[in-house]
């Protein structure tokens, strides 16, 4: 395994791969990996000659007072975990090596990364869709793999990669989670032990409003407005909690069989995020 931090050294690299005409999987990370990532590595694994994996905390999508400092850094280990996957090259830039002090481009995915996550964290999805472009752009793969569990942002990467007719083919990988039902997330390392305790009720959550989904027993409005009241009596300061169309995260009707349920809360200083998408069964008459 190669570990580069030059963008012109990850560059000679990648030609050589491209001349022999082999086929390139990547997998963006911002590193401290855990076995969420580790998943898209081991799908990229089957998809490609070549796997290169990212990882670089970009400061663009983190706004003012967010956890950007504090945001774990394991470098090492992660590079250990990636030895031992067998990955062909790990890209490691520093931030300076990415983003010149005099750019002035910003790559916006308009509308939908101002809502849901986008609404309380501002230029989040500019910050997230400006580095998938460089680092797509660096990196130039056949194939990139990004995590379910971060669906809109998975749902702006390929509006991203349609609207620019990028050659690029994406992957969306399922959501690992730990047996409580909790999905895997660097952040989950700030929850306290009690906290712990209680953050899988965000996934729970999602599972009892897809039950009274198909139970049909309520509005899609009284679902929301109850899931939150739920989340708040459970300790957490929920964000928002909406039900949407899968196939373009506009809110659905009872009409909609394709849903993704998106949610996202606050327990104590960590945000976290989740999702559940399904198809509603259609009304037998
Ligand atoms: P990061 O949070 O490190 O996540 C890297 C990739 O791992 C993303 O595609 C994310 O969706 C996926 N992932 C995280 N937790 C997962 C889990 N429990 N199951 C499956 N996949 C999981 O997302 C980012 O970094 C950044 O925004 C990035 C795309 C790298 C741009 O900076």
């Amino acid at each position: 395994m190669l570990t580069v931090k030059s963008v012109i050294a990850a560059q000679e690299i990648i030609k050589t791969w491209h001349l022999a005409h082999e086929s390139i999987a990547f997998v963006p990370t911002m590193g401290n990996l855990h076995e969420g990532h580790l998943q898209l590595v081991k799908v990229a694994k089957t998809t490609a000659a070549r796997v290169v994996v990212s990882i670089f905390v970009n400061p663009t999508q983190f706004g003012a007072g967010e956890d950007f400092e504090n945001y774990p850094r394991t470098e090492q280990q992660d590079q250990e975990k990636l030895a031992e996957m067998d990955v062909d090259l790990v890209f490691l830039p520093s931030a300076s090596e990415i983003y010149s002090s005099n750019a002035q481009t910003i790559v916006s995915v308009t509308g939908i990364s101002e809502q849901y996550c986008g609404a309380s964290r501002p230029g989040h999805f500019n910050g997230v869709a400006t580095v998938v472009c460089k680092l797509f752009n660096i990196i130039q793969p056949t194939i990139a793999l990004f995590g379910l569990k971060d669906f809109q942002q998975f749902f702006i990467i390929q509006r991203l990669v349609s609207d620019l007719n990028m050659p690029i083919q994406l992957i969306g990988v399922d959501t690992v989670r730990e047996s409580s039902g909790l999905a895997l997330s660097s952040r989950n390392a700030y929850l306290s032990a009690e906290e712990k305790n209680s953050a899988p009720l965000l996934y729970q959550a999602l599972k009892t409003a897809q039950a009274a989904i198909f139970a049909n027993s309520a509005s899609y409005t009284d679902i929301e407005q109850h899931t939150l009241r739920f989340l708040q009596e459970a300790g957490f300061n929920p964000d928002y909690f909406a039900i949407c169309r899968s196939h373009d995260l506009q809110r659905a009707t009872q009409d909609d069989s394709e849903l993704v349920l998106l949610i996202a809360a606050r327990l104590g200083k960590t945000r976290l995020i989740d999702n559940l998408r399904f198809t509603k069964p259609t009304k037998l008459s």
